[in-house]
Formats: structure tokens, sequence, C-alpha cells
């Protein structure tokens, strides 16, 4: 291998629990079958978490999780390494200008992941079927000439509805039904083992442009309903998370998800809705919206947390031909 090759390290060389100091196998392998998997999941634990959940001291959890966090090298690139990536992001049109407008003027980009959360009929599985035909667009009319997997957790998945979005667009439903890869994810680790297939498929070749999960945090909430796995429940999910973003980031594919939202009694003024997931999954997703139900049977998305957008809101309409700026 020449020199200058080895000096670089790649995303290949992902590095193990145990090359943590502090960390060895027996330590790892408790943290292992806590769900505790690699340096993204030791570096998000809290040191009283990871204390009692290795058995070792506070002090040397700490330690622990500031070199995880130290070696995970979080989030640097460089300006001409970024803009770079920057050149090749495409965008999967919502149909809607103004939801695109909100998410920066074309819609949903490759690269990253997009979540929207909200209550029950808020518009969340409207939109993702909406983007998984729009996929399939050619560039100049907003899509990215593209497959979709669907990934169906509450089997709300409806060939009709792709039909008549399809239609609506002057589009062949058969064909646009063939371009969706739909599984139905029937637990937590189903779902999680989904995401090893999608890679096998794509590298067989499948021109795989967006991956929906419809809903990302279902399962996980049903599984893990105690308020003592609250802690094993957020690693899983972010382990889940990471997953999805090193895809989206290789394959240069959007990825979509969705998010139900609870009721907080802890929060007294604003909104008293907070995604599933919460602070993690506010971190791992690089578009966050919120749905919610406007006038006239109109639809609100809010953008939350954008690091490089406006907090901004728009409405938006669900028709028979999917997200659309009027009703
Ligand atoms: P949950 O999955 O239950 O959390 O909700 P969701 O946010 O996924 O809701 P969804 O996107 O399924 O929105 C359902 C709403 O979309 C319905 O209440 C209708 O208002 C609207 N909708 C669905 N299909 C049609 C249609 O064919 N025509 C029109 N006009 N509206 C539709
Ligand atoms: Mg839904």
């Amino acid at each position: 291998m020449p020199k200058e090759k080895e000096e670089i390290p790649t995303e290949e060389e992902e590095k193990k629990l145990t090359d943590v100091p502090g960390i060895g196998p027996g330590i790892a392998a408790k943290l292992e079958a806590a769900g505790v998997y690699d340096l993204m999941g030791l570096a998000v634990m809290s040191p009283p978490a990871l204390s009692e959940m290795a058995g070792v001291g506070e002090a040397v959890a700490r330690k622990a999780i500031q070199a995880a966090r130290s070696m995970m090298n979080l989030g640097f690139v460089s300006g001409d390494e970024f803009a770079k990536k920057r050149e090749n992001v495409q965008f999967i049109t919502t149909g809607a200008q103004s939801l695109n407008d909100l998410l920066g003027g074309k819609g949903v980009e490759t690269g990253s992941i997009t979540e929207a959360y909200g209550a029950f009929g808020s518009g969340k599985t409207q939109l993702a079927l909406t983007l998984a035909v729009n996929t399939q667009l050619p560039k100049d009319k907003g899509g990215v000439e593209g497959k979709t997997v669907y990934i169906d957790t509450e089997s709300t998945f409806r060939p009709e509805r792709i039909r008549q979005i399809a239609e609506a667009i002057g589009a062949n439903p058969e064909k646009v039904l063939k371009n969706i890869l739909v599984a139905r994810a029937f637990n937590s680790d189903h779902q999680i083992l989904l995401l090893d297939k999608i890679n096998e498929m794509i590298r067989d070749g499948e021109p795989i442009r967006l991956v929906i999960i419809d809903s990302l945090t279902a399962h996980f909430r049903a599984e893990f309903a105690g308020r003592g796995q609250l802690a094993d429940r957020q690693q899983k999910l972010n382990r889940y998370l990471h997953n999805l973003m090193k895809m989206a980031d290789q394959h240069n594919l959007a990825v979509f998800v969705t998010n139900q939202v609870m009721a907080n009694p802890a929060v007294m003024f604003g909104d008293p809705t907070t995604a599933i997931g919460g602070h993690i999954l506010g971190h791992a997703s690089t578009y966050r919206m919120y749905f919610r139900r406007g006038k006239a049977g109109s639809r609100v998305a809010k953008l939350i947390d954008s690091p490089n957008l406006p907090e901004n809101e728009c409405q938006f309409w669900l028709t028979e031909a999917g997200v659309r700026d009027e009703g």
C-alpha cells in the first residue's frame, strides 16, 4: 500500500470498544450484552450509567467515555472535503414548494437523514409515500431517478395511495410500484437487520436512493417500555441511527424517518410534545420537522434545530395527489 494512503485513517478502520483505554475484553463483553457495541454507543453514555453497567468506578467510566469521544474524531472534515461532499448532494422534492423551501429549497437531501415527527394524522406517512414516488422522477423534475426502500413497521404502506400519487404526476402507477421495495419489520431486531439487507441490495446494483423508515421508533418504544429500559432503548436506537447515517453517507442516498410524539409533562411552556428518542435523535438527523394540524384542514411543518437553516414554519396540504402546496 502506498505510504500516503496509510497516513489517512479511513472510515473502514473503525475502532473497537477494546481500543479504548480502560476497556478490556471483560468490560467490552458486558457492554455488548447491554447493547453498546461501538465507540459511538460509548461516547453518548453518562459516567454513572457506564459505571453501573460495566461494574467500574465512575472515574474510570468518565475517562473511558472521554477517550471514546476523542477517538471518534467527532464531526470534523477539511473545508475542501466538505465542499466536495456538498457538490454530490441531490434532492428529492416533497411535492410542495413550501416544504421544499423549509428544507433549504429543493426538498429532502441525499447523504443525510430527514425526520418528520408529529401526532397521528399529521402527514408523516403521506409525505413518505409522496417521496417514494418523487424519488423516481428525472432530475429536472425534482427526483433522482432511483428506487425507494420502504421499511414499514406499522403496516400503513398502501399501494393504492402510491398509484394515486403516481397517476397525479402522469407516471405509470405499476412501474412506480415496482421501484418501491417494501419490507415489513416485525420488531426492532428485524428492523435493524433489514439495514444489512439494504446494503446487500445496493452492492448487487439496485439503484436505491431513498430509504424510508415509517416509523423509526414504534418498535423501540413498545419493546423498551419500562422506565428502567430507557437507557437501553436509547443505546440501541443510537447505534441504529449511526448505521443509517453511515449508509446515507456512503451511498449518497436520502433517509426519511417518521417519529411519534408523546406528552412530556416536564415541558411547561410551548408545545408539550417531544419526539420519541429525544436528545440523541435530535443530533443524528440532519433535518428535523415537526408536523401538526393547521387551519382549514392544512398541515403545518416547523423546522427544528437545523444547523444551517433558520427555524421556520410553512403550510402544506395532504391531497389525493400526496403532499401539495394547495388543498
Ligand atoms: P400516524 O402514522 O398515525 O402517526 O399518522 P401520520 O402522520 O403518518 O398520518 P398520515 O400521513 O397517514 O396522514 C393521514 C391523513 O392524511 C388523513 O387524516 C387525511 O387527512 C390525509 N389523507 C390521506 N389520504 C388522503 C387522500 O387520499 N386525500 C386527501 N385529501 N387526504 C388524504
Ligand atoms: Mg403514519
